[in-house]
């Protein structure tokens, strides 16, 4: 099938990135039958410089008519375009994936965990206010976004290893974090197949570092999603490796976890593997979301292609490799031609 993608090519490394990614996804086209017809939509620092702002009203509205987004990272306006998109689509399912590669050097190489991160409020609300002197911030937290998060993580644990730890701190944000845990408690209810448990944030940041592998799918609010994903990218390897997905109920963005890496850009250095597995679960969720098994089918060809590279060692500097971001890009993009 044929889809349309609105692609957000984004600052710093994001361009070449994005370059590395579109040659695998004409290979995808060219070989495996699922052809995305890739739209470029500006976002970013680049779009606020030329442009006047961040999140121009056009390219809000070539999102909305796209059948999903892919995006690269974006720079110091990141607030301004993804946290807003998250918003306004209403994606409110930030799902973060920290999976260990054979032969990429991590903390466990039986880590396989998700963290299910809400992704519409807490204190990414943008309710702050404040002068010189004292500064305030407020958290919101509803029933509604707790239910609907905590009911996507037990989907999401039945398609795995059937265990959904809710990480919090209830013990001191008793009102907000308190209705968090209650309401997830609530839903795991409807879920006996799967078990569930809870933590504290603070000990799940250690238990993280300690016994990655004991966690399957971990559901948290916003903010501690945040950090913790970062975490779990070191885990497995680093920020390059690691691609997530903001998903409501009709609209889905796909993305790196991280950054756009100022320290790196331009010099054909960046790992490409964040925004490659991005695409690859954007597939997955194209195959999934149009019963598309071609689209599903090519998600995994993706996934395969790069775990061969990592194990080939045939990886950019920063898992120890001498490849650049283009020939890294290349190298899986033929592998999915064979
Ligand atoms: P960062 O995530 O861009 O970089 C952190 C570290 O990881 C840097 O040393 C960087 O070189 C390295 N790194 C990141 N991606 C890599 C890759 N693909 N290959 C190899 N190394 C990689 O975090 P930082 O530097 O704090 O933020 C830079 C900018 O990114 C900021 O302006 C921030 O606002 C923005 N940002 C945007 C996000 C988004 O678009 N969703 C998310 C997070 C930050
Ligand atoms: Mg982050």
């Amino acid at each position: 099938m044929e889809y349309e993608v609105a692609f957000i090519e984004g600052d710093g490394i994001g361009p070449e990135q994005a370059a590395a990614t579109r040659e695998i996804l004409t290979q995808v086209g060219r070989a495996l039958g699922t052809s995305l017809n890739l739209t470029i939509v500006e976002a970013g620092d680049r779009a606020l410089k030329n442009l006047g702002e961040a999140l121009p009203q056009n390219s809000l509205r070539a999102i909305e008519k796209s059948d999903c987004c892919l995006k690269g990272p974006v720079g110091q306006s990141a607030y301004d375009v993804i946290v807003r998109l998250r918003r306004e689509l209403d994606l409110y399912a930030n799902i973060r994936p920290a999976k260990s590669f054979p032969k990429v050097a991590c903390i466990s190489s039986q880590t396989d965990l998700v963290i299910v991160r809400e992704n519409t409020e807490d204190l990414y609300s943008g309710l702050e206010a404040g002068d010189d002197q004292k500064a305030t911030a407020t958290r919101v937290i509803t029933r509604r976004a707790c239910q609907r998060i905590a009911r996507y993580a037990f989907e999401l644990a039945r398609r795995r290893r059937r265990e959904v730890i809710a990480i919090h701190k209830a013990n001191v944000m008793k009102k907000t974090d308190g209705l968090f845990l209650t309401v997830c408690r609530e839903v795991s209810d409807s879920y006996p197949d799967v078990s569930f448990s809870d933590m504290l944030v603070d000990a799940a940041a250690m238990n993280l570092i300690r016994n990655p592998q004991a966690f399957d799918v971990i559901v948290t609010t916003n903010m501690f999603g945040d950090i913790l994903s970062d975490e779990a990218a070191q885990i497995v390897g680093g920020l390059g490796l690691v691609a997530s997905a903001n998903i409501g109920d009709h609209f889905a963005l796909f993305e790196p976890v991280h950054g756009s890496a100022p320290d790196i850009a331009g010099k054909n250095i960046a790992n490409p593997t964040s925004l490659i597995l991005s695409a690859a679960m954007m597939l997955d969720w194209l195959g999934r979301e149009k019963q598309d098994h071609d689209a599903a089918m090519a998600a995994l060809a993706i996934q395969m292609a790069v775990e061969d590279c990592l194990s080939r060692g045939e990886v950019t500097p920063d898992l120890g490799g001498r490849l650049g971001t283009r020939e890294m890009g290349m190298a899986i993009a033929e592998r999915i031609s064979k």
